[in-house]
């Protein structure tokens, strides 16, 4: 019996030592100590010895199988340590190694402008109007108090679709739609795409501009002096100073033109602001009655300011570019540089 055993052990050791794999591992355990394995089968003729051999030959199998369940266990963990080492081993990064940059996608500078302009407008209060890029003639100027046959109509070249449409030369005319579909107090601002037969450094045939307009009881130019000043301070930083100089516009009376205190060099002079220590911003002014009137709205009761504002311009003044050129010809180069 013990050399049935000893032989139970050495080939269970064998077995063990050349299983390749914990699938073979647990086939050799299965063979030797599964229900129908070898050592078992020693268990199970246990009835036949001899009573008085029965614990000798009990402590052997007990040994037996001592024996193989180490050599088992101790194989396992082999296995498992081994396993665990090709994992490291495969998910092993190297630190040092330069990131993979992803080229990050980003809003084009005009609509960053554009989406600041809209949250500093919305957060005082004003409605968002968009208006429509092909307008009447009645709607961008007449309405606008100017006539065919007035001078301001050469301020603008228009690009005419036929005699009655054009492509908006002014969001101003958004004004207008307003005004007529809503009685006051009104508190819109409307920014846009408009189209002027211009082109320079400075111009370009298509740009964005945002209007502004407010009507209410007893609106005067103080009102529109001190939202710009609030205004300024959100879009160009805090401590930035307007200043109002008399201009004209047919839909405005009286007209004014905003500077504001140099943002680079606080009003000393510079290069950005050629040395007067103000910088042009926008046109603004108290809405002309005729305007009002024309969309009948009582003057006696009521009265509004308006402004438009360039949003290249303003863009352009931010972020330090010299031609609006730069801000349309999808050159990476220069738009990577700008994230608000
Ligand atoms: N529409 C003018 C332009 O395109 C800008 C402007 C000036 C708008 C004064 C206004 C205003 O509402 O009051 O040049």
């Amino acid at each position: 019996m013990k050399e049935k055993l000893e032989q139970i052990r050495a080939h269970a050791i064998h077995a063990i030592e050349n299983s390749e794999n914990l699938e073979k591992l647990n086939e050799v355990r299965m063979d030797v100590l599964g229900k129908k394995g070898e050592l078992t089968a020693v268990l199970k003729g246990m009835k036949d010895v001899a009573a008085e051999d029965r614990p000798k030959v009990g402590q052997w199998v007990n040994e037996t199988r001592a024996v193989i369940e180490t050599r088992l266990e101790e194989k396992k963990a082999a296995f498992e340590a081994e396993k665990l080492r090709a994992r490291y081993e495969s998910e092993k990064i190297d630190v040092t190694m330069p990131a993979v940059t992803c080229q990050c996608g980003r809003l084009h500078p005009v609509t960053q402008v554009r989406n600041q302009l809209i949250d500093i407008f919305s957060a005082m209060g004003f409605e968002i109007y968009e208006g429509t890029e092909i307008e009447t003639d009645y709607y961008n100027f007449t309405a606008l108090n100017t006539p065919q046959d007035h001078p301001a109509r050469d301020m603008q070249d228009t690009f005419y679709l036929s005699p009655e449409f054009l492509l908006r030369t002014q969001t101003s005319a958004g004004q207008i739609h307003v005004m007529e579909a809503k009685k006051p107090p009104i508190k819109v601002v409307s920014p846009g795409k408009v189209f002027r037969s211009d082109d320079d450094a400075t111009h370009s045939p298509m740009f964005t501009q945002m209007e502004g307009l407010v009507v209410d009881r007893g609106i005067t130019l103080c009102d529109l002096k001190g939202m710009l000043d609030e205004f300024v301070q959100k879009i160009f930083g805090e401590g930035t100073k307007t200043r109002l100089r008399p201009s004209y516009f047919p839909f405005t009376e009286p007209s004014v033109e905003v500077d504001v205190s140099c943002f680079q060099c606080g009003g000393t002079g510079c290069k950005l602001c050629k040395g007067t220590g103000w910088i042009e911003v926008l046109g603004a002014g108290v809405v002309n009655h005729r305007v009002l009137e024309g969309c009948n709205i009582d003057t006696s009761e009521y009265s509004g300011f308006a402004f438009g504002i360039g949003i290249e311009r303003i863009a352009m003044l931010k972020y330090g570019i010299n031609n609006i050129k730069l801000l349309f010809e999808s050159d990476l180069r220069v738009l990577e540089q700008i994230d608000d």
